[in-house]
């Protein structure tokens, strides 16, 4: 696994995996096998409902703690300070663990400020080690960072070959926060596993579209979290380190971008 440091000097794996829609057992399951697998990250929310089973997969796997970089993040009904709060309580006896590496703001409220401050004693109680937000835009995210104590670890965005958002990524660095790709294969959109850029350069490297997506990434700086509920594609999706795109390939794919949400809820 390669990591990348956080502006607080904290190291984070640029893999994790997504667990958005997995739930119960089949939750547990995923994220037991990306353990094994090698993955050291994995990627929940309150809004995702499943983790309870994160926690209880990353504690049956025997790794210790703090091999692990376990990211949740908080959403409406807490968008008040003292919910905030009692919102991080909930976090810490869901996934059943003494400390959260990652604490994110999971989209921009009018709020955002007092949950922020409420994360913020956190990071002061020596129980939350990073915090950072999710889904703020430039505009929001540079009036954001103005006012907040701590400058977010991280912005966890929507991005991939379709919605490369090279601009944000620009002003978040200047400041000192690391961009996250979150949907890093468009959820499929747009075709993604079946397209013909990605899977000619697949050919080329001996990998998937899915592979040659993500290590696209990676070599920006970005850092993944993507989502499988198959074992294999959970296994083949982390193996991207063995190969490296060269600039001819990267302006091939840099041309599908489309600069443009592909999702457009938020
Ligand atoms: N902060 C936020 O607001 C936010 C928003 C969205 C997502 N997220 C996080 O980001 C994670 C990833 O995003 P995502 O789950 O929306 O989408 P994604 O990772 O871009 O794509 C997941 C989809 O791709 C399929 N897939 C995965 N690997 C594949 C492969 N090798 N070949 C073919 N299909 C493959 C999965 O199907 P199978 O499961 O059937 O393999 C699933 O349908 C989420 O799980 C969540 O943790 C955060």
């Amino acid at each position: 696994m390669e990591y990348i440091k956080l502006n607080n000097g904290i190291s984070m794996p640029v893999l994790g995996l997504g667990t958005w829609a997995l739930h119960g057992k089949e939750c547990e399951g995923c994220v037991s096998k990306a353990l094994e697998y090698g993955y050291r990250l994995i990627d929940t929310a309150q809004m995702y409902g499943n983790e309870k089973e994160v926690g209880n997969a990353v504690r049956k796997s025997g790794i210790p703690r703090k091999e692990v970089f376990i990211t949740t993040k908080l959403c409406t009904p807490c968008t008040s300070y003292s919910a905030a709060k009692s919102g991080i309580e909930r976090s810490f006896e869901n996934l059943g663990v003494d400390y959260i590496d990652l604490l994110l703001i999971h989209e921009p409220y009018s709020t955002s400020l007092e949950i922020y401050e409420a994360m913020t004693e956190g990071v002061k109680e020596g129980k939350i080690k990073s915090i950072g937000v999710s889904n703020f835009n430039k505009n929001f995210y540079l009036d954001f960072i103005k006012k907040c104590e701590i400058i977010p670890a991280v912005n966890q965005v929507e991005c991939h070959v379709f919605y490369r958002q090279k601009d944000l990524q620009n002003t978040l660095e200047e400041n000192g926060t690391h961009m996250q790709a979150w949907s890093p294969f468009a959820c499929g959109k747009n075709n993604f596993f079946n397209n013909s850029v990605l899977n000619t350069l697949g050919i080329k490297y001996g990998k998937s579209a899915a592979q040659i997506g993500l290590r696209y990434l990676v070599q920006a700086g970005i850092s993944v979290i993507p989502k499988s509920s198959h074992p294999d594609r959970i296994k083949t999706n982390a193996d991207i380190f063995d190969f490296e795109l060269n600039e001819d390939d990267l302006s091939r794919i840099q041309k599908l971008d489309l600069n443009k949400t592909l999702f457009g809820w938020y």
